[in-house]
């Protein structure tokens, strides 16, 4: 990639071949919300809806998730949400490691661009990707891991909430403490 801006990060990915999703997209989808974030959001792909409309998480998980964020009063200045792939997949099925391998480039300039001090991986790929292959999300959620100086919290994926109303609490509880960490790291940002 040129020298690193979102202009050229849009249309790199925009332009992507790298792996076969491209085949089937209509659009890619790079990111929504706050580009000076504290915090990012990074799901899994895109499905039909984000797809049809280029931003991510605007279906049924996506408005799940807004009304959560919103009930735990994030302010949307303080967010960004983006996907570990960029095309959507075929029938929504997960993405290939090859495939999230081809994209996770474009993911890794979005952190290098927004430089969020918190990374929320929502459900197993984002983990898979970002965090650790060994563990499964069940066990691995709810914890804080400091990487490179920023923190990672592991959750369910929203859509995993829609089917399964047991793990709705958990999700909560999770997203409740990356709100509290949230206003600790804003609090010491603003002392710096
Ligand atoms: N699921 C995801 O992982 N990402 C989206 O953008 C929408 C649904």
């Amino acid at each position: 990639m040129a020298e690193l801006s979102w202009e050229n990060l849009e249309k790199a990915v925009s332009a992507c071949r790298a792996c076969p999703l491209y085949r089937g997209r209509l659009q890619t989808v790079l990111g929504r919300g706050s580009r000076s974030a504290t915090v990012m959001f990074v799901g899994e792909g895109p499905g039909r809806q984000e797809d049809e409309q280029g931003l991510p998480f605007v279906g049924a998980a996506g408005k799940f998730l807004d009304v959560a964020l919103e009930s735990l009063s994030f302010d949307p200045a303080d967010y960004y949400i983006a996907n570990v792939v960029k095309c959507r997949p075929p029938m929504n099925r997960t993405p290939e490691p090859s495939e999230a391998n081809a994209c996770l480039n474009f993911l890794r300039a979005q952190f290098a661009l927004v430089r969020p001090r918190i990374i929320v991986c929502l459900g197993s790929v984002a983990h898979t990707n970002l965090v650790s292959a060994e563990q499964s999300i069940s066990r691995a959620r709810g914890q804080w891991i400091l990487k490179k100086g920023i923190l990672f919290m592991s959750t369910f994926h929203p859509a995993a909430l829609l089917r399964d109303e047991q793990k709705k609490l958990p999700f909560w509880q999770d997203l409740k403490q990356v709100r509290q960490k949230l206003d600790e790291v804003k609090a010491q940002t603003g002392a710096e």
